[in-house]
């Protein structure tokens, strides 16, 4: 399966924003806006790839109890028409199930489609900080969060390359994997901790997040070339 390629606009300066797009618009239909562009620049790269008719991850990794999840998720969702939202599981079960009716109910208001979908455990934690709140094994934890996404009706959730498979095969391919953390060869992985290659996510997942496996590359042009032609012979 091709997975969704989505491009992390990471940037906090509306220059970088239009550049990145600029370069990358023929390559991507998916964008994902997530915290450091829509804390410094407000809506400014949303209302960017509005225009230019991009499908939307807008990476907001709400946090908190169901009444402000609800109400939360509404209000943005209402502001933007985006594809896409997340929030962290670990927030539980009663906030994940406002989270979904919220995500319901302006999917319905709008006619739209919106993917609702859980972060499991992000990709920079490894088990020795997963320790530190009791978490010894990470795979099962993520197993059992995805599980419970699933129960509480959510379209998938965010988790790493290796997870993905396990999560096809116990809840069904159409329940979406969203893989960050790429890496090309021997890429740098710098803060991220359980990363993964394109040809994995290529297998397992719906949505594959490239970030600075992109950006950081010494010639984005070539790297976009390499990606493609990888995706290319996959199919
Ligand atoms: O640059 P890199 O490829 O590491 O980017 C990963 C992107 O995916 C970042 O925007 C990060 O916020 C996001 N993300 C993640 N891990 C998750 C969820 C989202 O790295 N579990």
């Amino acid at each position: 399966m091709k997975p969704n390629l989505v491009f992390a606009l990471d940037f906090q300066d509306k220059e970088k924003i239009d550049y990145w797009i600029n370069i990358t618009e023929s390559s991507f239909d998916w964008y994902k806006v997530g915290m450091e562009a829509f804390y410094s620049m407000g809506d400014y790269a949303l209302q960017t790839l509005f225009t230019k008719n991009k499908h939307i991850f807008l990476d907001l990794k709400l946090n908190d109890i169901p009444n402000t999840v609800y109400r939360a998720t509404k209000a943005i969702l209402i502001h933007y028409p985006v594809d896409m939202i997340n929030m962290h599981l670990i927030s539980g079960k009663e906030s994940v199930k406002a989270f979904k009716d919220a995500v319901i109910e302006v999917s319905n208001m709008r006619r739209k489609t919106i993917y609702s979908i859980g972060v499991t455990i992000l990709t920079s934690l490894s088990e020795d900080d997963m320790s530190i709140i009791g978490i010894n094994n990470i795979a099962e934890t993520v197993s059992n969060l995805s599980t419970m996404a699933f129960e509480c009706g959510l379209d998938g959730v965010v988790c790493s390359t290796k997870e993905a498979p396990n999560i096809k095969q116990h809840l069904g391919s159409s329940f979406l994997t969203v893989t960050p953390g790429i890496r090309f060869d021997s890429q740098d992985a710098a803060d991220q901790r359980r990363t993964g290659t394109l040809v994995e996510a290529a297998k397992w997942s719906d949505f594959a997040v490239i970030g600075r496996a992109l950006t950081q590359s010494e010639d984005p042009n070539l790297t976009l070339e390499h990606m493609k032609e990888m995706l290319e012979g996959l199919s």
